[in-house]
């Protein structure tokens, strides 16, 4: 998924499910831009607080208490999980995104010790200098040298005394979430940065960094009011192990999984990574990133293409391998017509290999009876349709679950609509139980 479909991923579904009847919440994830602590940072994969919070409020009634996110992005099941006095267990594998939900995860903190500390960081800033030259062309392209020049100084004064305490990374935090705010290019939400295109509307650093400081400020302030609920854990972990999960720990995973539909998430952060040195430029986002990853992009499994019969191997995939190994087979022919050449068929058997793993570490990592909620979306590379729900469903059976359903919640074909084929496609949740 590109641009807005992983936005349009969150696109709230109602609660819904097995058993429920619930109220349908119609809502996407700009809802979260207006709820405290999720509005912090805006992660365009993120999906829908207000829907997650139902859904644990609803499987609290049944007595599913533990919740675990294996694909735990910015944190959204988290926060709610805290919210709703559950204990909640987060896997992220993403470094820098793990990061933004850890620092949110850090709402406990006194908000005026905060406060004092970051803008403390904001009067440094002023009295240095700043360098702008010293950045790489993509971050020298989306800001003004006057600009980049106060968010240096920022960064400088940050670094200065950084010590990975939460208030440091609630910090670094407010410095990370205004950076595409104060970009005059085209740096919206989705992932791609487009320095030939022009916003309506930049914000100068230092009111930008002050005004958000003051706004988490509130927030934290604001969260502390209620009850606070048991801390969450997460981890800079693999969701295809979930090996810091005590085995039989869930009774309710809520998730959205990545798609098998070629969005790069190490390229969503790549301006904030390279802003910050992690990063010097695109080639670098494979091992600091998608080596990581689930693979569901192109991008990561290009040099992998000799060993999609060793992914078609897995074991795990014996199910579908037949359905698999055809659609491969097909992606594989259809390739070589097409300019590109991307190896679909590869990120296909590799999704679906990992995948499978997800579902085995979720098997032990629930106890019997766990509900589990997959938001996911099929997908139609180069026009050959992905049962991505069915297939996910399958394999969550082969790995010990007693049954699936698939409720769609809205119909889709963002990727591939301007390409020669008109697949319908669809997203929705998917529900595994047993
Ligand atoms: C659709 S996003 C989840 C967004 C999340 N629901 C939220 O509200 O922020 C999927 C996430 O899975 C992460 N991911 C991919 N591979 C992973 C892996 N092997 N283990 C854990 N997380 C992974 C990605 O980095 C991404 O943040």
């Amino acid at each position: 998924m590109e641009l807005r479909s992983l936005e349009e991923q969150l696109a709230l579904f109602s609660v819904a499910g097995p058993s429920a009847s619930q109220n349908n919440v119609d809502s996407t994830f700009s809802d979260n831009l207006s709820l405290p602590i999720h509005r912090w940072f805006r992660y365009s994969a993120g999906f829908s607080a207000t829907w997650a919070k139902q859904l644990i409020e609803r499987e609290k009634l049944t007595g599913r208490h533990h919740v675990l996110d294996p694909f735990a992005g910015s944190g959204t099941v988290l926060l709610e999980g805290e919210g709703s006095d559950v204990p909640a267990i987060g896997i992220e594998a993403h470094p820098f995104v793990q990061r933004i939900a850890q620092a949110k995860l850090y709402w406990r903190q006194d908000a005026r010790l905060f406060r004092k500390y970051a803008l403390s960081i904001l009067k440094q800033a002023e009295a240095l200098g700043g360098d702008p030259t010293s950045y790489p062309r993509l971050i020298q392209a989306c800001f003004p040298p006057e600009s980049l020049s106060r968010l240096d100084t920022l960064w400088e004064a940050w670094q200065a005394t950084a010590d990975a305490s939460p208030l440091s990374e609630l910090t670094w935090l407010a410095l990370c979430s205004i950076l595409r705010d104060c970009s005059p290019v085209g740096t919206a939400q989705w992932q791609y940065v487009l320095p030939n295109k022009t916003k309506a509307r930049a914000l100068d650093p230092y009111e930008a960094f002050c005004t958000k400081v003051y706004l988490m400020a509130d927030d934290i302030a604001r969260r502390q009011r209620s009850h606070p609920g048991p801390q969450a854990r997460l981890y800079r972990a693999d969701a295809r192990d979930c090996a810091l999960v005590p085995d039989g720990w869930a009774d309710l995973v809520v998730t959205s999984p990545p798609y098998a539909n070629n969005y790069d998430y190490a390229d969503a952060t790549r301006l904030e990574m390279t802003f910050f040195g992690e990063v010097r430029g695109w080639g670098d986002l494979q091992a600091a990133v998608r080596a990581h990853l689930v693979r569901s992009c192109t991008q990561h499994v290009a040099p992998l293409a000799h060993e999609t019969g060793r992914f078609l191997s897995n074991p795990l995939l014996e199910p579908i391998r037949t359905e698999l190994t055809d659609i491969c087979e097909q992606l594989e022919a259809e390739r070589e017509k097409h300019g590109g050449k991307k190896p679909y068929h590869t990120m296909v058997a590799a999704y679906f290999s990992d995948m499978a793993h997800v579902w085995v570490a979720l098997r032990r990592a629930t106890r019997k009876g766990a509900l589990v909620c997959f938001v996911v979306g099929d997908s139609a590379p180069y026009g050959i349709h992905v049962p991505v729900d069915r297939w996910l469903g399958e394999l969550a059976r082969a790995a010990g679950f007693a049954s699936y359903s698939f409720e769609k919640t809205r119909d889709r074909n963002i990727k591939w609509q301007n390409r020669k084929h008109r697949v319908p496609l669809h997203e929705g949740r998917l529900w595994v139980e047993g």
